[in-house]
């Protein structure tokens, strides 16, 4: 039986943070639908070239093209392994999609993981991240550094700042969370999943041991 889990909360919450070291101490995989789109977006793809000017805008990219991400990845890649969420579902639609989805393939959901953390340390934690093109490791100038300013400490390769990551297109997708995405904890909490509720702000140590936990209970 497979196991899958959705890490759900606000952009900057840590949902790539904790999913990842998640996927690898429970041996998952883990699908950010945001990391998709921006490989699409770097390689050019018309799906990506379809997705930028949403993201740039800080909107949501239409569902159909997210649900086709989904259900690609688990018709092939997770067929036989379970997958942490990352990132999606983020609107009611693509909850009903992904429930149907998860029903036709005999695959029940574990549970609902919501990091939570307020807007003010949001912003901090998005003006703050960089990232690494080479090997993908994320830092944060202010809770996270570099050893070398700019520089990746794994790889040694530039680091960057994400574009959607400025000011302006912060507090839009922020503002899109609460209208479009927040609303479907009562979705899930109405369903059998269960749905825990983690405080974000504590370091990533210490969230991840709670997620292992709540987990193993
Ligand atoms: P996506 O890539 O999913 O971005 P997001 O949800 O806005 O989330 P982020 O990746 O910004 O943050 P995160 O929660 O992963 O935090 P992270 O761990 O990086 O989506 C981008 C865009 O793609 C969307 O706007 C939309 O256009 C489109 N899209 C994607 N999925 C879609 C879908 N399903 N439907 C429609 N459109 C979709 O951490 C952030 C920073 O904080 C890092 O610097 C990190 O080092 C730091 N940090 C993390 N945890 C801690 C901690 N505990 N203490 C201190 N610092 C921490």
């Amino acid at each position: 039986m497979t196991r899958d889990l959705i890490l759900f909360g606000p952009p900057g919450a840590g949902k790539g943070t904790q999913g990842a070291l998640l996927a690898e101490r429970l041996g998952l995989l883990r699908l950010s639908t945001g990391d998709v789109l921006r490989d699409a977006v770097r390689r050019g793809t018309a799906m990506g070239r379809e997705a930028q000017r949403y993201m740039d805008a800080g909107d949501l990219v239409p569902d159909d093209v997210i649900i086709g991400i989904v259900r690609d990845y688990l018709a092939g890649e997770a067929a036989d392994t379970g997958v942490i969420f990352d990132g999606f579902p983020r609107t009611l639609p693509q909850a009903k999609r992904l429930d149907d989805l998860l029903e036709e393939l005999n695959r029940p959901l574990q549970a609902v993981l919501v990091l939570e953390v307020e807007s003010d340390v949001l912003i901090k934690r998005l003006s703050g991240r960089r990232s690494c093109a080479g090997c993908g490791a994320t830092y944060n100038v202010y809770f996270d550094p570099p050893r070398e300013e700019g520089l990746c400490d794994r790889c040694g390769a530039a680091l960057s700042q994400r574009a959607d990551d400025d000011p302006a297109t912060v507090q839009r997708r922020l503002a899109v969370y609460a209208e479009q995405t927040e609303p479907l904890i009562v979705h899930y909490r109405k369903s059998d999943t269960d749905v825990h509720h983690i405080d974000g702000e504590q370091s990533v140590d210490h969230v991840q041991r709670e997620l292992v936990e709540l987990l193993e209970e």
